[in-house]
């Protein structure tokens, strides 16, 4: 299978106006194509950071090996495109390849549900075709097509976010705690679906998560925080990797 994340010492350190600095630590992790993956650890310990600098949107400071092949796309050294200031370059990549779904959804109020999810496909002038539809239907979303996001139940609104996320048929899907502002029964209906979509389309999902016991339950392989963060001056320190 495809190695689509290769990373090898990948670091991102962020310090606030106080001095009291965050790093996060990347030893080495590789993520195959299809892989379904969990990022866990405790709020703070840097999933969304990881995340991210998995969706091109945020540079590392340092990276031995940065390098992503998704599928149907070219092998690229993203650690040197952000080191040359590459920025176009990434957010092709990104927009091309990458589906990236907020813990708030992140939907534009202004546009309904059919031209949020269509959003990506226009950016990549791509046809329309029956895609918004079938995966409208599969998500349960068809009938809220025409609506604005502010009329959708919350959970709606996150099988939204995951169409629109998925509407351009990327290769890899990142979800940022998709599911935390809902009840655990909805949350859970909503990512088994999400997962049988994800199987079928031959999709990467990683994912972030609070919720240990979920994770397991969906068999994910998780990336984790590797222990508390530990202090080096005023830096405080997380690792991870496969655990
Ligand atoms: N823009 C920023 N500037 C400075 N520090 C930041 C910034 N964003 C995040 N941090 C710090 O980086 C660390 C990791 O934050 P991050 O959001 O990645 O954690 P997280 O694991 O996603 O947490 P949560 O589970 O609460 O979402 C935290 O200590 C946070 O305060
Ligand atoms: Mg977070």
């Amino acid at each position: 299978m495809t190695v689509v994340y290769n990373l090898k010492n990948v670091v991102k350190q962020r310090v606030s106006d106080d001095g009291i600095g965050f790093r996060l630590v990347v030893p080495d992790i590789q993520i195959s194509a299809q892989e379904n993956i969990a990022l866990v650890g405790h709020s703070g310990c840097g999933k969304s950071t990881l995340l991210d600098m998995l969706a091109l949107i945020l540079a590392p400071d340092e990276s031995e090996q940065f390098d992503l092949h998704p599928v149907g796309g070219k092998d690229d050294n993203i650690g040197q495109l952000w080191k040359r200031s590459r920025q176009s370059h990434l957010s092709q990549i990104r927009k091309r390849h990458i589906g990236y779904v907020l813990q708030s959804g992140g939907l534009l109020p202004y546009l309904t549900v059919r031209e949020n999810i269509e959003l990506p496909r226009k950016l990549l002038k791509l046809p329309d075709d029956d895609s918004i539809n079938s995966l409208s239907r599969v998500l349960g979303i068809h009938r809220q097509l025409d609506k604005l996001p502010g009329l959708l139940s919350a959970g709606e609104r996150q099988r939204a976010a995951f169409a629109r996320a998925l509407s351009h048929r990327p290769s890899i899907l990142l979800a940022d705690e998709p599911t935390a502002a809902l009840d655990p029964i909805t949350a859970q209906k909503i990512m088994a679906v999400v997962m049988e979509v994800i199987r079928g389309l031959k999709i990467t999902l990683i994912t972030a998560s609070h919720d240990w016991a979920h994770v397991y339950k969906m068999e994910l392989r998780t990336l984790r925080q590797e222990s508390e963060p530990v202090a080096d001056g005023r830096i405080y320190e997380s690792r991870f990797s496969d655990g």
